[in-house]
């Protein structure tokens, strides 16, 4: 997000300032602009900007990548509205994502802007007098303190530069490579450029001509832009409604309406509120601020928001071309096929004429989005129903639908039946008939979601019938209409369903610990201590991979990936490729010195394919070949000219069924068991058989896949500048496929360099050295320096993710919830290559008890293979797709028996000193701790009885809620993987240089550890600094990985520290009066070395599959979260409060700490509720970006969203009795899901449904409405499988 500034003449010259997302502004359209970046608000070579100091400061900065934006949005409000309002900030951050923070400390921070900070909002990090004894504190700890900001002040911000105040009455002309833009200052001039160019696309705000150009590759040899064709921006108002240039902006067209409605009669404003209301959930505040309204209509998208309420409130087009001008009504005929309208090419929207309503007028939109904000919908709605004074017969109506065909639908026949009817239930319920007639779509349509779309049209009726209920009591009166005619009040259950969910302002708690009496001021542990990148993060001055200046000379890889999904490659013609300007090589595997095969973890297969080994594909994304060039514009188009052709190969794998139908498997399939199960089924009670889908999740890490590898010159050196997990895998690791190996060169030639990574989530380790490798072999060919930053699209069709599931489950128990036996079996989606998908089955089976002690205990798992793009680590590491399952399980089971689930898990947990399925003992107490204190937090009784209430008292919305344990294993089965090095220099100036294995990717490993150095040198750590992690100050790194990157690497520091802090002593003891300085100086001349390593042997850790027995964790992390929901029946629409508390023994650093525990939760209820990856019948990834893949924005926090730290607890296994946090809280974003089920089962015993249910993972709006089961739903038929191709594979 970047801040533009324009003072445009339609504006009388006033300075308008607007955020607007970079990736969408073309350049030539900025002309005369200001464009403000983040760097130029502030600095720290000068003074940083209150905006980023307090997302800094408020911890809302983790890896930063997202950090820019998120102070961008802010600051272009501020322009605007130096006291904003909490809507105000949300509506500004909408459009912007984040993956690590959990956006909580993001609004945190932006709050402390607003005059108002209600009491209700202001839940301050604070210790609470009420709270229990043992949260008693010396002191307050808070999270950061308000009275420490800088203030705003408005006067001192940028003024617009002057000498861009020009009149510029010329035409423009730019011309490029390939394009030319033309942007005219007349309408005559611009209808004389449309006529003689009538296939030009008039690009206005380019939001929809942009991500073409850019994503599918649209060419448009002329585009005419004409943003300064003043006509196009006239608002005039006549007797009858409002005119509006087709130019304005959507967010320029909203504040007019808005300073309208309050202007106007009630009455004449109903097709305003109904566009206001439209318009708040269209696209981002972003978007709005730049695209048209004219653009919105001619894009004729079929789920525009605009287009079926304008066209339903009979709003008219005023166009204009050669030929003259004409006014031509926006009704059925307009829209004429996708994108398509009945303009000629060379008409020019001039202005949209939006009628007043009239008294006796009805208008309502609707909208249901797989996302609440920032997201196209599913299905759109304009309705408008006209009464005559005093009668409830219907004088005239129109529906339009969004979402329901290849453009914007008339449901003409469905108005037909109502117009000249009394509006009642006798017309309405056959005008649910006709609708799911007429508005019928194919079961393989575009877009899917056939049932739940179809549904929706019905549901939106059904809520405006509702509405024009109330309002025809209120208009025609008691007692005025024959009995028969009398209109009677909404039962109370129904009148909930139309009350509209909260706004998104969320109320916290957080409770952390706090250090200890005796601890020093200096000593920065325990203290919530701010990331040390924060700032430079805030002020766009860290450094990402990409950031590093372009070297003279460099080039840049583009990849080029398979088509076919399971096919031989019969032909690879590049000659084209080499022809195109800037085009440097194309790189094939016969290019590779050294090895050509890839050996992760089990598997051996090649990563580079050519054609002269007959090579077969096997999946969509695959990498073939890479093209080098001199831009990254000139590569790509390299890449897009490659030429393959392929052999298709019979019987491609790609769901779970078909692998396991074909055997189709990575070796070995792993077993667990503990008691007889087979024989403990036969003395139960009850059995129950169930099963369970989960889908898989795309790490969505900000920044994508980046590296930078740079030939030093001599001896086959080479620097790569990666952003990686695990430096030492992409320099080395044993056979494995990394640029050393593929060199042929021995490591100590590669040096590889992470500053900082934005954001990894597992992602950024195996993958991440293939194409390290490839780029290798890119700049030794060349001898060039190569970079490779994979886009968005690619990222997601090539490295995979996490392993979508199903798991089957035979379970025995008894009458009293006692759960006796347990068969499960869990078969993953591992893709095309093994990667670490057995690994990850192992995890699997190790987390298949959670928190439960069940004595007969069976678990299989098997990594299919299939032929889809390989998946591989994602945080949690199978952890959350295995306990899924078994919760699952005990919910059936409580369902079974009529129980309360938490009943069942609290009967069913591990007590006293125990022992696992795999034989290893613990304690259970902290997990026992962290249960009944959710319990108490959340006043989970006091509210499950609320629900009960609310729910026998509301029929279309449905409360559920669920209390959710976790137990999370720490560190590395492999026991090798559990040791860390570090390598400590203290110059003679007193300043210290930490170096360790860990990347900071955003999880503030370097803060901490540069809380360990502070405390063990006993130095404040303004004194100590990291640089980066190489392989070169410290070699054979194990992954950051496994939640154990503090606690290895943590050791080592200490390690080094305490070395050196021991080799001062003498020199204290000489001059106790001395300072560091004076100590490290005299150990200087006293020739002491004042460099030390660390090293740290981590537990011998193991697990002895045979046996079926080990030690596999070093300890375990504890956590309980408790969430309501509040469901949308008719729309699968949900809310969420969220009370976690967790044990994470005692935290190095509170702040840190809370952001590890509120990103990971919010990722986990992505993965449970909203993030669908959704593959094509031949296996092609659908869902490659942002528009199709939705990730938690700031509207899907908690509304509540509390967060408690055990107090009290030990763990006498890590540093300094701290826990591993990265990963186990993300399995406690199932509790959404489970709320969401229970709100489900709540609605379904409605409709006399009763007993266990399946609802697959993500719970999605649409799987939790169609769960419903409501009478809407019921009406769709359902189609015979196998008469028809699905649009999507079940993987
Ligand atoms: C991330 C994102 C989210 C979005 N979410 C939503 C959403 O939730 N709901 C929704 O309805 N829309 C949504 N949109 C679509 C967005 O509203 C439209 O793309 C936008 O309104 C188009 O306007 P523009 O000025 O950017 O058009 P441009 O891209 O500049 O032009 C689009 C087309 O309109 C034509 N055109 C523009 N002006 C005129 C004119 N005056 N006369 C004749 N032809 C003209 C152009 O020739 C071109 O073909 C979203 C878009 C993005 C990128
Ligand atoms: S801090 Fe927001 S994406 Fe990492």
């Amino acid at each position: 997000t970047n801040k533009v500034d324009k003072i445009p003449k339609y504006q009388k010259y006033q300075t308008l300032h607007y955020s607007a997302n970079a990736c969408l502004l073309p350049l030539c359209q900025l002309h005369g602009a200001a464009v403000i970046t983040v760097e130029g608000i502030g600095s720290t070579k000068t003074r940083i900007h209150p905006v980023q100091e307090r997302i800094a400061k408020a911890h809302g900065s983790q890896c930063g990548f997202c950090t820019p934006g998120m102070v961008m949005s802010m600051y272009a409000l501020l322009r605007n509205k130096p006291q904003p309002t909490m809507e105000d900030i949300t509506q500004a951050l909408a459009g912007n994502l984040c993956r690590c923070t959990g956006y909580r400390p993001i609004v945190d921070g932006c709050r402390t802007f607003c005059q108002v900070q209600s009491s209700a909002l202001h839940f301050s990090a604070c210790y609470s007098a009420s709270l229990p004894s043992h949260y008693a504190l010396q002191e307050k700890p808070q999270l950061f303190d308000k009275d420490d900001f800088l203030p705003l002040d408005p006067t001192q911000e940028l003024i617009f530069p002057p000498e861009l105040i020009m009149a510029n009455p010329q035409t423009l002309t730019f011309c490029g490579e390939r394009m030319t833009w033309v942007s005219p200052t007349s309408l005559e001039e611009l209808v004389q450029l449309k006529t003689s160019n009538p296939k030009a696309p008039l690009v206005m705000g380019n939001t929809n001509i942009g991500p073409d150009m850019r994503f599918k590759g649209v060419q448009h040899p002329l585009i005419i832009s004409p943003t300064r064709v003043t006509e196009l921006f006239e608002v005039t108002q006549t007797p009858q409604g409002v005119c509006l240039g087709a130019g304005c902006s959507l967010s320029e067209v909203r504040s007019l309406l808005e300073k309208l409605v309050p202007q106007l009669p009630e009455e004449k404003t109903e097709l305003f509120k109904a566009l206001i209301q439209q318009l708040g959930n269209l696209g981002s505040q972003q978007i709005r601020n730049v695209a048209s309204l004219g653009g919105n209509i001619m894009s004729a998208y079929p789920n525009s928001d605009l287009n079926p309420i304008l066209a339903a409130g009979n709003s008219k087009v005023s166009v204009i071309s050669s030929g003259g001008r004409r006014e031509v009504p926006l009704n059925q005929d307009f829209f004429v096929s996708f994108g398509k309208t009945i303009l000629k090419p060379e008409e020019i929207l001039v202005s949209v004429f939006i009628p007043f309503s009239r008294k006796g007028e009805f208008v309502r939109a609707f909208r249901q989005a797989p996302r609440k904000e920032s997201s196209f919908a599913t299905v759109t709605t304009g309705m408008r129903v006209f009464f005559s004074e005093g009668s409830r017969v219907v004088q005239d109506i129109s529906i339009y639908y969004g979402g329901m065909g290849p453009t914007t639908v008339s449901a003409a026949k469905t108005c037909a039946a109502i117009v000249a009817r009394p509006w009642d239930d006798e017309t309405l319920s056959r005008a649910y008939d006709i609708l799911l007639d007429e508005l019928a779509l194919p079961p393989s349509a575009p877009g899917g979601k056939v049932e739940f779309r179809r549904s929706l049209t019905l549901s939106f009726l059904f809520k405006f019938n509702l509405e024009v209920l109330q309002k025809l009591r209120e208009m025609v009166g008691l007692n005025e209409l024959p009995e028969k005619m009398q209109i009677k009040p909404l039962p109370r259950e129904i009148q909930r369903s139309l009350q509209e969910f909260q706004k998104q302002i969320v109320k916290y708690f957080l409770l952390i610990q706090h250090v200890s009496k005796g601890q020093s001021n200096q000593d920065p542990v325990g203290r919530p201590i701010m990331h040390r990148s924060a700032i430079s993060q805030a002020t766009g001055e860290a450094v990402y991979c990409d950031d590093i200046p372009k070297t003279d000379g460099e080039l840049f890889l583009a990849l080029v990936t398979s088509s076919r999904a399971h096919a031989k490659i019969t032909g690879l013609d590049v000659s084209e490729a080499l022809q195109l300007p800037g085009v440097v090589d194309v790189i094939t595997s016969k290019d590779i010195p050294g090895k050509k095969v890839q050996i992760i973890v089990f598997d051996v297969r090649s990563v580079i394919i050519s054609v002269d080994v007959c090579s077969q594909v096997s999946c969509i994304g695959q990498m073939v070949c890479a093209v080098v060039a001199d831009t990254r514009a000139h590569a790509k188009r390299g890449a897009a000219a490659v030429k393959i052709s392929y052999e298709d190969l019979p019987d491609p794998v790609f769901t779970i069924e078909e692998a396991v139908e074909k055997s189709s498997f990575f070796e070995p399939l792993r077993m667990i068991e503990r008691g007889n199960v087979t024989e403990a089924f036969k003395s139960v009670d009850q059995v129950y058989e169930g099963e369970m889908r989960m889908g898989g999740q795309e790490h969505f890490y900000m920044e994508t896949q980046s590296m930078l590898v740079v030939p030093v010159g001599e001896e086959t050196e080479f620097n790569v500048y990666v952003s990686t997990q695990w430096p030492t895998l992409t320099q080395v690791h044993r056979d494995t496929w990394t640029p050393a190996v593929t060199l042929d060169i021995p490591s100590n030639r590669v040096t590889c360099h992470v500053k900082r990574i934005g954001g990894a989530f597992g992602g950024k380790v195996t993958k991440t050295s293939i194409l390290a490798s490839i780029t290798s072999v890119a700049a030794w060919k060349t001898n060039h320096a190569v970079r490779c930053v994979l886009e968005r699209g690619e990222d997601m069709l090539i490295t995979g993710g996490r392993h979508p599931i199903l798991g089957k489950y035979k379970v025995g128990f008894m009458n009293d919830g006692r759960i006796v036996a347990a068969d499960i079996q869990y078969f993953t989606n591992a893709g095309n290559t093994v990667d670490e998908s057995v690994l990850v089955v192992e995890k699997i089976l190790l987390h298949m008890d959670n928190t439960y002690n069940i004595p007969n205990l069976r678990g299989r798992a098997a990594a299919c293979r299939t032929n889809l793009p390989s998946n591989t680590a994602f945080r949690g590491f199978g952890v959350p797709q295995s306990i899924m399952v078994v919760e699952n399980m005990v919910n059936d089971v409580a369902v079974v028996l009529g129980r309360p689930p938490d009943q069942v898990r609290e009967i069913n947990m591990y007590k006293g000193l125990s022992v696992t399925h795999y034989k290893f003992e613990f304690s259970p107490e902290n997990m026992l701790r962290c249960w009944e204190e959710c319990k108490a937090k959340s006043d989970y009784s006091a509210r499950r009885r609320a629900i009960d209430q609310f729910n026998q008292q509301s029929r279309w919305k449905k409360r559920g809620m669920s209390l959710i344990p976790i137990k999370y294993g720490i560190a590395f089965a492999e026991s090798f993987l559990n040791q860390a090095a570090a390598l400590v220099h203290i110059y003679k100036d007193g300043s210290v240089l930490v170096n360790h294995g860990g990347t900071e990717m955003g999880q503030g490993i370097h803060t901490k550890i540069q809380q360990v150095a502070s405390r063990e040198l006993h130095i404040p750590p303004s004194k100590i600094y990291i640089s980066e992690t190489s392989t070169n100050t410290v070699p054979n790194t194990c992954p950051s990985a496994a939640s154990f990157g503090t606690d290895a690497n943590g050791m080592a520091v200490k390690n080094a520290c305490q070395t050196l802090y021991q080799r001062l002593e003498p020199l204290r003891q000489k001059d106790p009066k001395g300072s560091w300085e004076s100590w490290v100086r005299a150990a200087f001349f006293e020739k002491i070395s004042l460099s030390a390593t660390g090293f740290h042997r981590g537990p011998d850790l193991y697990m002895d599959w045979d046996k079926m027995e080990g030690q596999p964790y070093a300890y375990y992390t504890f956590g309980a979260c408790c969430c309501e929901v509040e469901l949308d029946c008719l729309t699968g629409d949900y809310r969420v409060r969220t009370d976690i508390v967790v044990d994470i023994g005692r935290s190095l650093n509170p702040s840190v700490d809370i952001g590890q525990i509120e990103g990971a939760f919010m990722q986990g209820l992505g993965l449970y509720t909203l993030e669908e990856l959704k593959f094509s019948p031949s296996g092609l990834l659908y869902t490659r970006g942002p528009s199709q893949y939705k990730i938690p924005a700031v509207c899907d926090m908690p509304l509540q969203f509390n967060v408690y730290l055990l107090s009290d607890s030990h763990n006498p296994h890590a540093i300094y009795s701290s826990k591993g946090i990265g990963e186990p809280v993300l399995f406690l974003g199932s509790s959404v899901f489970f709320a969401i089920k229970d709100a489900v089962a709540a609605a379904r015993s409605e409709s006399g449904l009763v007993g266990p249910f399946s609802l697959d993972s993500p719970a999605t709006p649409e799987r939790a409405c169609l769960a419903c089961a409501s009478r809407f739903t019921q009406k769709i038929p359902d189609s015979k499988p196998g008469s028809f191709k699905p649009r999507a594979l079940n993987i």
